[in-house]
C-alpha cells in the first residue's frame, strides 16, 4: 500500500501467540519497557501490538470503541502515550466483520470511518484487521473500505490483512494493505512452523517494499521447539521478508533465545533494501535450498534440513543467482564467521536434522 509505510517488513511484537486473551496494560507498557532495557528496540523491534481483547464487547452510547475497563483502565490514548515516549510505536486490533475471532469484542464491520479516527486519534501506529464473524461478503469488498477509513484518518498507519490466505490476499493485498497473512494460524511447534514457511513461499514473486506476504508471528521463545528448530523459523521468517513480530514473553527471555531474536545479521537480511523474497530454489527430499538476493549483489542462502538424519547440503550458484564462474565470499550468520575458504559454483555443508545453515555469499571476482 502505498502509504509510505513498511519499506522493510515490520518488526515489533505482539500479544497473541503468548498471551491470547489475558493481556492488559501492564503487560503491554512492561514488554515496551522490556524491549527498550533487553536492547531489542534498538535492533529493529519498535512495534508493540496488542491483539484481540482489549476492548469493552459494548461500544460508548456514540459507537465509540472503549478500551476494556477491567484490564485497560488508562485507555488506549495514555498507553500510546507512554509507548510513543519509548521511542516505539502501537499497534491495535479489530476485525472486518461484527465481532473478533475472539467474540469478546466488537469489529469494524460498517464502522469503519468511525473506528479509524479512534484509532488516529488514540496515536495508533499499525492495524491487525482479522476476517472473523463477517458478513459472508468478500474480503476484497470488505478490507478496502478500512484501507480508505484509514487514509482518510490521516495518520500514517501500518495495516496487516488478516485474511488468513483463503482468497489470495496476495494477488490483491499491495493495493489494500502493508502486508497480508498468505496461511492460518501458526503454533508453537515444528510442524506447524515448517507448513506456514511452505505456504507462503508459494507467494514469493508477489512481496514488495510495502506490501508483505505474512506466514504469521514468531513462535521463537514459547518453549515448544528445540533450539535449532527456532534457528530454522527465525531463518525462514528472515529470508522470507515476513514480519519480525516477536510472539513469545519478552519480559523473560533466556539467553539463548535472546541470542537467536538479537542476531543483528539475519535481521539486516530480512531488513535489506532490496525487500525481495526467498524461494525455495532446489528440493531434494528433506534437504531443501532457499534463496534470495540482498542488495550490493550479494545473495542469502538456507541450507535447510527437515528429516531425521544429518547430511550434506549443496548450494549451486547457477540456482542461487550468482555468475557460474565467480568467486565468493560466504559469512555464516549463526556462527558470525566468514568463512576462510573462498567458494566458486558451489558450497557444500552438514547440516543437522531439523536444522538449517544461513550464509551471505558476496561475489568477490
Ligand atoms: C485469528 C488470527 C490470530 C489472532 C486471533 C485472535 O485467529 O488469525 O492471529 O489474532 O484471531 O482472536
Amino acid at each position: 500500500l502505498a502509504n509510505g509505510i513498511g519499506t522493510t517488513p515490520p518488526m515489533g511484537w505482539n500479544s497473541w501467540n503468548h498471551f491470547n486473551c489475558l493481556i492488559d496494560e501492564k503487560v503491554i507498557r512492561e514488554t515496551a519497557d522490556a524491549l527498550v532495557s533487553s536492547g531489542l528496540s534498538k535492533l529493529g523491534y519498535t512495534y508493540v501490538n496488542i491483539d484481540d481483547c482489549w476492548a469493552e464487547i459494548a461500544r460508548d452510547d456514540k459507537g465509540n470503541l472503549v478500551a476494556k475497563k477491567s484490564t485497560f483502565p488508562s485507555g488506549i490514548k495514555a498507553l500510546a502515550d507512554y509507548v510513543h515516549s519509548k521511542g516505539l510505536k502501537l499497534g491495535i486490533y479489530s476485525d472486518a466483520g461484527y465481532f473478533t475471532c475472539s467474540k469478546k469484542m466488537p469489529g469494524s464491520l460498517g464502522r469503519e470511518e468511525q473506528d479509524a479516527q479512534t484509532f488516529a486519534s488514540w496515536g495508533i501506529d499499525y492495524l491487525k484487521y482479522d476476517n472473523c464473524h463477517n458478513d459472508g461478503s468478500k474480503p476484497t469488498k470488505r478490507y478496502p473500505v478500512m484501507t480508505r477509513a484509514l487514509m482518510k484518518a490521516g495518520r500514517p498507519i501500518f495495516f496487516s490483512l488478516c485474511e488468513w490466505g483463503d482468497l489470495h490476499p496476495a494477488l490483491w493485498g499491495a493495493q489494500v494493505g502493508n502486508s497480508w497473512r498468505t496461511t492460518g494460524d501458526i503454533n508453537d511447534s515444528w510442524d506447524s512452523m515448517i507448513t506456514k514457511a511452505d505456504m507462503n513461499e508459494f507467494y514469493a514473486d508477489l512481496a514488495r517494499p510495502g506490501g508483505w506476504n505474512d506466514p504469521d508471528m514468531l513462535e521463537v521463545g514459547n518453549g515448544g521447539m528445540t533450539k535449532h528448530e527456532y534457528i530454522v523459523h527465525f531463518s525462514l521468517w528472515a529470508i522470507s521478508k515476513a514480519p519480525l513480530l516477536l510472539g513469545c514473553d519478552v519480559r523473560h527471555v533466556t539467553k539463548e533465545i535472546m541470542e537467536i531474536i538479537a542476531n543483528d545479521e539475519v535481521i539486516a537480511v530480512n531488513q535489506d533494501p532490496l525487500g525481495v523474497q526467498a524461494k525455495k530454489v532446489r528440493m531434494e527430499g528433506d534437504l531443501e535450498i532457499w534463496a534470495g538476493p540482498l542488495s550490493e549483489y550479494r545473495v542469502a542462502v538456507v541450507l535447510l534440513n527437515r528429516g531425521p538424519v544429518r547430511n550434506a547440503i549443496t548450494a549451486y550458484w547457477e540456482d542461487i543467482g550468482i555468475p557460474q564462474h565467480s568467486l565468493a565470499e560466504a559469512r555464516d550468520l549463526w556462527e558470525h564467521n566468514t568463512l576462510k575458504t573462498k567458494f566458486v559454483g558451489n558450497l557444500t555443508a552438514t547440516v543437522n536434522p531439523h536444522a538449517c545453515k544461513l550464509y551471505v555469499l558476496k561475489p568477490i571476482a
